[in-house]
This record gives structure tokens, sequence and C-alpha cells, in this order.
């Protein structure tokens, strides 16, 4: 993001509008049908809110006019080039429960307005953003867990990667049908997975230091049951669940990033997960990773899986550590025919995000599983910090159940 970019235009945004508002009884350019005060206000407030809010992650609010309006030049660059908001699954390719889609009828609004002298409206009609609750999104958990003591993000520290053992002590094997993320400091907390480590590893990484949590991943199984980050709606199962053997322990990893507006403050965190447990056996809920090769044919990095039984696919968590401009997914059924089931356009891999389909995706034995990674020209390998312990250029989680009506 270009931070210096945004605060110059911001300023002479400001600048300008000083300028023309001493004239206002003049010739003030407003081209735009859409005001603030009317029709952006909502859509912020839906679209971006959740991270644009005071004490937010975001380094500005939009919840105000004016705190909105300085920003409208670099408002119109982030969703121009697909790189805001961070939810990024194509509209009508797969289909969803969590995230939000800018659909275009919103882009082509925010466009208007911000090129057409973004007025503010009628200022009877000025909006207040309704304040958020810091509640659980799915309601009251089964059981709380948290830090054993607040984690502690030093004033020079702006970004980094902190693994939390959370131990459960249930008497008994468990499923987990829901997991609730409340952030402890707003502001910091970029994005949370969720694992389930039966092996000891990671509470043996934890006590080998003497502050709480530890810095870098690598248990066994290192596979999320759940991703959250500010906005993105939790899930809650019914019929399937992640299987929570007595005494396994929970592992939380954070990444803590600031922004240029938190750089250089201290912050503390201590952020609470609701998990939603069943004793009843449910379905449970699987994972498998495909990798990419090493080396790109052409532009692309193409791969596939072949089912050789039944799956119901469930969700899908794509990581790139190679700069691509598009990232499509698709189901290929025994008969040939293709089930589009996700499609990014400018992949960003600041925001990992576990794409859940609305309705499970059946898939008969021979069935494959195709990905397509269209690269940049010249596209170079990142290293981008895998939330499943994986370093293949492209990756791809895929959470699934066996065996035909396993579906949720
Ligand atoms: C999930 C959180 C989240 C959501 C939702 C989100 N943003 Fe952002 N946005 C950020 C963060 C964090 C940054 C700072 C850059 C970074 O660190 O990635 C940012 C940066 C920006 C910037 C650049 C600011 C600068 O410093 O130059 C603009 C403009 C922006 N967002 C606009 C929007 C708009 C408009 C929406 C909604 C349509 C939106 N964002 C939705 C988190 C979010």
């Amino acid at each position: 993001m270009q931070r210096h970019a945004g605060v110059a235009i911001g300023l002479a945004a400001t600048v300008v509008t000083v300028l023309l508002g001493s004239s206002t009884s003049g010739h003030t350019a407003i081209a735009s049908r859409f005001t603030y005060n009317e029709h952006l206000f909502p859509i912020f407030e839906r679209q971006c809110g959740s991270c644009h809010v005071e004490g937010g992650v975001a380094p500005m609010s939009l919840l105000t006019y004016n705190e909105a309006y300085p920003w409208t030049q670099s408002i119109r660059e982030e969703v121009l080039g697909l790189r805001m908001p961070p939810w990024k699954a194509e509209d009508g390719f797969g289909d969803f429960v969590n995230g939000h889609v800018l659909p275009a009828h919103e882009m082509d609004m925010i466009l208007e307005w911000s090129s057409g002298g973004y007025p503010q409206g009628p200022r009877d009609q000025t909006p207040v953003a309704t304040p958020s609750t810091a509640d659980w999104a799915l309601g009251t958990p089964t059981v709380e867990l948290t830090w054993s003591e607040p984690f502690e993000l030093d004033a020079g520290t702006s970004e980094t990667v902190r693994y939390f053992v959370l131990p459960t002590d249930l008497g008994g094997d468990r499923w987990v049908t829901g997991v609730d993320v409340i952030p402890g400091s707003q502001a910091v907390v970029r994005h949370v997975s969720v694992y389930i480590d039966t092996t000891g590893q990671a509470r043996a990484a934890d006590e080998a230091g003497p502050e709480a949590g530890f810095a870098i991943g690598g248990f066994e199984g290192e596979r999320p049951i759940a991703v959250w980050w500010p906005g993105q709606s939790a899930v809650k199962l019914e019929t399937v669940g992640y299987a929570l053997p007595s005494g396994a322990d929970i592992v939380a990893r954070v990444l803590y990033k600031k922004t240029w507006i938190t750089e250089g403050q201290a912050f503390t965190d201590q952020t609470r997960l609701g998990l939603h447990l069943t004793e009843d056996r449910v379905g449970t809920i699987e994972h498998m990773v495909l990798r990419s090769p090493e080396e790109p044919n052409g532009r692309e990095l193409v791969f596939s899986h072949t089912f050789d039984r039944d799956v119901t696919l469930l969700g899908l968590l794509p990581e790139l550590a190679i700069e691509a401009t598009e990232l499509q997914i698709e189901g290929v059924l025994p008969d040939g025919s293709r089930q589009p089931l996700l499609l990014i356009r400018e992949p960003d891999p600041g925001w990992p995000t576990r794409y859940w389909f609305d309705s499970p995706r059946s898939l008969p034995p021979g069935s494959q599983i195709e990905v397509t990674a269209t690269l940049r020209p010249g596209a170079d390998r990142e290293t981008v910090p895998s939330l499943f312990a994986e370093n293949a250029p492209v990756r791809l989680l895929l959470e699934y159940t066996t065996g035909a009506g396993a579906a949720n």
C-alpha cells in the first residue's frame, strides 16, 4: 500500500477542498449523483468499517465525512486496483458464507463519488456509525480460551507472528463446530488462525521460553481449523466438525501488524477464542494440502489432485508465495464437466482467507481439483509465511468430509 502517496494525496485533497470551500458560493464542480451521507456511508460502514474504524486495524476511519474525504484519491486507487476491501472471491464463481464482495454497483458509486467532487450530502442526514460491540458473533461459546498472560508488542516491533498454546481439559473427546475470535488489541491483531495440536509439540515450544507463546511454528499437522480477520464472519457447523481428542491443545497463531499510524506505539493483547463444541459424534472434517510444482509452465502454475472416493468439499484456503494476477480453482467431474470453485483476481498474501462454501460441493470418485495460478510477468518468489507449514510457490489447503451424504 502506498502510504506516503496516501498521505500526500490526502493532504493535497484537503488543501483543494479548503480552497474550493472558500468560494463555495461559486463553482465547486460536483459531478457525483451520490453523496457521502446518503450513499457512501452505508457502503463504507458495511464493506470497510470492520477495519476502517477509530482504533481499528486500518490506518484511518472512513466512518465520518471529515475522516473519509481526504482519502478519496487513495480510495479510488485501492478499490480500482482490487486491493481493498481484502476479500477477494469473485462474485458468481463459487459462493461462500464468510466475507463480503464489493458488488460492481457499489464500486461504481465509490468511483463516481470520489472523482465527482465527493459531495457530503444533506447535513441533516449526517449518519452515525453503529458502535461495534465486543460480542461473540456465534453466540455464547461452549468454552472460552485466552492467553495465560497478556502479550506485549513493544514499540519497536512493526510486525510479528506469535503462537499461543491453550490447553483444553474437557474430560473426553469433542468436535469443534465453530470458532469465534474477539481480538484483544483491535488496532494490531491483523489475523488469527486456530489449530488443534495432539502431539504436544506446540506446548513444548511454548515451555521452552519464559514469555507467553512462541515465535516460530512447525508442529506436525499444522492445519488451521479457522482463519479470522476483522469482518470475516465466523462459521457455525451443524453436522460436521473438527475432532478434538481429550487433552489436545488449541493453538492460536496471531499476526500482529502496525500501520504507519500505530508505528512506534506499544500494545498489549489478550485475544479471546470462543469454541463451540459437541460431544455427539459428527462427521469429521479432514485436511489435505495440494502443492504446485516449483517451476511455472510459461506464465502458469497448474496442478491438480484426483479423488478416488466420494468427498464433500467444505472449504478452500489458498496461499501464494509468488506474484500472481489470478488464481482459479475448478472441480472437474468424471464426465468432464467443470464446476467453478474459486476465482481470485490480484491475490494478496497479506490477507490469507479461508473460503467456506455456502453449500458444500459433492464430488464423486474420479473428480479432480484443478488449480491455475497466472503469474505476473517476471514474477518473483516471495517468502510468504504459511498458515499450514508449506513452502511450494502455490499451495492449497482443502477441507472436506468423505463418504456420500457427509455434507453439513
Ligand atoms: C479487513 C480489514 C480491512 C477492510 C475490510 C478494508 N480495509 Fe482498507 N486497509 C486495511 C489496512 C490494514 C490498511 C493499511 C495497509 C496495510 O497494512 O495493508 C488499509 C489501507 C487502505 C487504504 C490506503 C491507506 C493508505 O495508507 O494509503 C485505503 C484507501 C483503503 N484501505 C480503503 C478501503 C476501502 C474503501 C475499503 C472498503 C471498500 C477497505 N479499505 C476495506 C484494512 C482493511
